[in-house]
């Protein structure tokens, strides 16, 4: 299976850093963001990816490519620690790089990576949801996929007020935590749906999501909306919602930033003891 990874978007959500740094480039401890995402397709058997990139991404094609002059001054000074690591990010699968030239929507990122995916089902992840679990998101999805055959959506359930930031799925629950979705709304008002169940940045897509990506009309924000061309792809095919087990963090939130940082903190040997440390001291002051 290959995998899309859009991360088109201007991140006006995380201004100032992102006027000139791609939120995907945002420092989770010592790598950015988008690796562990592209960490969590290769974990989910995936090592064919396309990341969608546009103007100003630039740093993202860097890191994932070879850095010759960095081996050689690392070789020379015997870091070979280092060296290996760095080696590591521009082997670990193969990455293709394709570019949205205007920012259009998450649909049509999607689509312009349509040449490449060819007749199979693929995957999307989205670069600024990072999913911590200890199956990867995608993996889960895979199994219900393989089981059901269509299209899986990722989703979790939010609070009442927050359904207005997401793409809402309504369904009925055909086994525990799997939905057979028979409508979706980008982004409605609380009024607009009872459903709580939100699209989470993770889905294994059928190739017929090309054909309804053409014929989606721009919709929110006057954006090509991936969940308007999963609606239309709800009239010819089953998709399935499946509340997968993870904690999602969203890099377009800078609150989430910082907390992923301290739970990741919290899962490295070097640092979970000194930052026990330091938050224990921070609360008590
Ligand atoms: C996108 C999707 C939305 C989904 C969300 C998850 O919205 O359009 O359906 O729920 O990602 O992060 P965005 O946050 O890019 O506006």
């Amino acid at each position: 299976m290959k995998a899309v990874i859009p991360a088109a978007g201007l991140g006006t959500r995380f201004l100032p850093i992102t006027k000139s740094s791609p939120k995907e480039m945002l420092p989770i401890i010592d790598r950015p963001a988008i690796q562990y995402v592209v960490e969590e397709a290769i974990n989910s058997g995936i090592e064919d990816i396309v990341i969608v990139t546009g103007r100003g991404k630039e740093a993202i094609e860097r890191y994932f490519d070879m850095a010759y002059e960095l081996e050689r001054v690392l070789e020379e000074r015997g870091e070979m620690e280092k060296l290996q690591e760095v080696r590591r990010i521009s082997e670990m699968a193969s990455i293709f790089f394709v570019r949205q030239k205007m920012p259009l929507g998450l649909g049509h990122a999607i689509y312009v990576a349509k040449n490449h995916m060819g007749e199979e089902s693929f995957a999307v992840l989205l670069g600024d949801d990072i999913i911590v679990a200890d199956k990867p998101c995608i993996k889960q999805l895979r199994e219900i996929h393989k089981k059901y055959g269509c299209s899986v959506v990722a989703v979790q359930e939010v609070e009442k007020e927050d359904v207005r930031k997401y793409g809402i799925v309504e369904g009925e629950e055909v086994e525990k935590g799997v939905y057979r979705i028979e409508r979706m709304i980008e982004k409605p008002s609380p009024e607009e749906t009872a459903s709580r169940n939100a699209i989470m940045g993770r889905y294994i897509l059928t190739p017929a999501i090309f054909k309804c990506i053409e014929r989606t009309e721009p919709g929110k924000k006057g954006e090509i909306q991936l969940t308007d061309a999963l609606n239309l792809l709800l009239e010819k095919e089953d998709i399935y919602a499946y509340e997968f087990r993870g904690r999602r963090y969203d890099l377009g939130n800078k609150f989430d930033w910082l907390r992923i940082n301290v739970e990741m903190a919290m899962q490295h040997d070097d640092f979970r003891e000194k930052m026990r440390k330091f938050l224990q001291k921070i609360l008590q002051d």
